[in-house]
């Protein structure tokens, strides 16, 4: 295990990633962790960036007890003993790293630019930099304007980076922290999902026992169809899902899903059409956050209402066989909680450190009393998607695009109506399809279509029309946190324009979003 010490860096959960993409397991913890606290014993720590100056007032600082395991380390962060200079300017985009030749003869770079040849483009973002390299180190790499770029202990497995690896602007990025985990740190390259099913099932039937049962809301997309088909493996028909149709879902979501999960699958799956009762209640809602808590609390009622049912069944079952009357009781819910959520709750928020917990259904546990089982928590979405083919999950839906909780319902802006839901899911239908054709579902992070209810003139055959607007919206993301507008060929967006305005009732206008994030989000609302 490689251990991520988080200073607050935006990066932070992408040097873990990084890490595990060498299959070694990497776990990001706080930088106010105390090493006598861990239940386990890293074989290399990684400090991440922090976005503090050494010098504000309460910045964070490691625990010494670091520097005591004597496992490698690696520092984004400069928590070194040497002089940190507030630097004339923030260094800030891309720089050209020359590597150092230190020995001569057999190695002579040092083990973290082995064989990364004499120069490499970087990324760097700070404003403190190195003015004076702390006792007992060494330069291994220099940019024009930062002598320290990357510096190196004497003796120990010590090392100051002021680049960053794991971003992809830095094109040998990948291959540094390569260098560290294996060569340096020495860890095994086992870190792979064939391992983690195993693993994972026998860990699920031993938490369940030999007759518990499971319940867990599914929803068409990655996660929480690999969490169900993970569990259908482990316990069988023991574990019952449950698909919400709220309504607002893409065009004949419900029913798909349904036959891959039950009928392809083989997942114990409910399908429960609640499209009145949500539609009924977004009624005349405009405001985005009263949608998504209107959509939010729906499904908690719908949800509980069928795993009443389905616990009641059970205690059915178990009256009509002979085993002991309140066993094989639902006790436990499933989440497709991924890792990221996990970071999110633990990670380093301010020299004022707060910890947010993270619940996706939280209302759900407090008056059902069922206990979490979350067989992802430990996975990034890349993860998931490789244990989702592992588990002959068809390949369109691991690679699908995400798609919001609240969904059509923030899609289309002004209220919400069956109607509206109608033409969005045509106009969304076209516009994927059209994506998929063309090949470049793939290339895209995210695609999708928006009706906005405004009114605009057209002209049909002889006739003047006035309608309603679709703007198209596609982008390419790593994290979702930034994300920037997809470049289409002309011609696929003709063709979409053309069908949607042909093919969709109500629309006479198409638009593509040309907005990157920041300052726009990825959704419309
Ligand atoms: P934004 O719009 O915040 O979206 O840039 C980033 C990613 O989050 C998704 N998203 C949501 N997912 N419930 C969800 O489950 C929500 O309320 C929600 N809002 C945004 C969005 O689709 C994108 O992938």
């Amino acid at each position: 295990t490689i251990l991520i010490l988080d200073f607050g860096s935006q990066y932070s959960h992408l040097i873990t990633r990084r890490c595990r993409e060498h299959n070694v397991y990497a776990e990001l913890l706080p930088c106010t962790a105390k090493i006598a606290d861990l239940h386990f014993k890293p074989k290399g720590i990684i400090l991440s960036g922090s976005p503090y100056s050494v010098y504000d007032e309460g910045s964070p600082h490691v625990d010494p007890a670091v520097f005591d395991l004597g496992v490698p380390i690696s520092e984004m962060a400069w928590q070194l003993k040497g002089k940190v200079g507030k630097s004339d300017h923030r260094e800030y985009g891309f720089a050209q790293l020359q590597i150092n030749k230190i020995h001569e003869g057999d190695s002579p770079v040092d083990a973290l630019f082995q064989d990364l040849g004499e120069e490499m483009q970087v990324w760097m973002s700070h404003g403190d930099q190195l003015s004076e390299m702390p006792p007992d180190f060494h330069i291994i790499a220099h940019t024009s304007t930062a002598p320290y770029a990357a510096v190196a202990h004497n003796s120990k497995p010590l090392y100051g980076i002021q680049f960053h690896p794991e971003v992809t602007h830095s094109l040998r990025g990948r291959e540094v922290i390569g260098r560290f985990v294996l060569n340096i740190c020495g860890c095994r390259a086992t870190w792979t999902m064939e391992e983690f099913i195993g693993k994972e099932i026998a860990r699920i039937r031993e938490i369940c026992g030999p007759i518990g049962r499971v319940i867990g809301a599914v929803s068409g997309g990655v996660d929480s169809t690999v969490a169900a088909k993970l569990m259908h493996e482990a316990i069988g028909d023991r574990f019952h899902a449950i698909m919400v149709d709220n309504g607002v879902l893409r065009l004949n979501e419900a029913q798909q899903v349904n036959e891959m999960l039950n009928e392809n699958l083989g997942v114990n799956l409910t399908v429960v059409d609640a499209s009145d009762l949500f539609l009924s209640r977004l009624k005349d809602v405009e405001d985005p956050e009263q949608k998504r808590k209107i959509i939010g609390n729906t499904f908690i009622n719908v949800f509980e209402e069928e795993a009443a049912k389905i616990e009641a069944a059970a205690d059915g079952e178990d009256k009509q066989t002979s085993s002991a009357q309140g066993k094989g009781k639902v006790e436990w819910l499933l989440q497709g909680t991924l890792y990221p959520d996990v970071i999110e709750s633990i990670s380093f928020k301010g020299p004022s450190a707060t910890i947010k917990t993270h619940h996706n259904v939280g209302g759900l546990l407090k008056d059902m009393k069922l206990k979490l089982i979350e067989p992802l928590r430990e996975l990034f979405k890349d993860e998931v998607r490789v244990l989702g083919r592992l588990l002959s999950i068809p390949a369109p839906l691991v690679q699908r695009h995400p798609f919001p909780g609240p969904g059509l319902a923030i899609r289309i802006l002004g209220p919400v109506t069956r109607e509206q839901v109608e033409i969005l899911q045509k106009a969304d239908h076209i516009y994927i399809e059209e994506i998929r054709k063309a090949g470049l579902y793939d290339h895209i992070s995210q695609a999708f279509a928006v009706l906005l209810p405004v009114k605009a003139v057209g002209v049909m055959g002889d006739a003047r029309t006035y309608e309603q607007v679709i703007a198209l919206r596609a982008v390419q993301s790593e994290d979702f946190m930034t994300a920037d507008w997809y470049i289409f060929p002309a011609e696929v967006l003709r063709r979409i324009s053309s069908r949607i305005t042909n093919e969709v009732n109500g629309i006479n206008r198409v638009t593509y979003d040309i907005s990157s994030k920041p300052p726009a989000t990825v959704e419309w609302l």
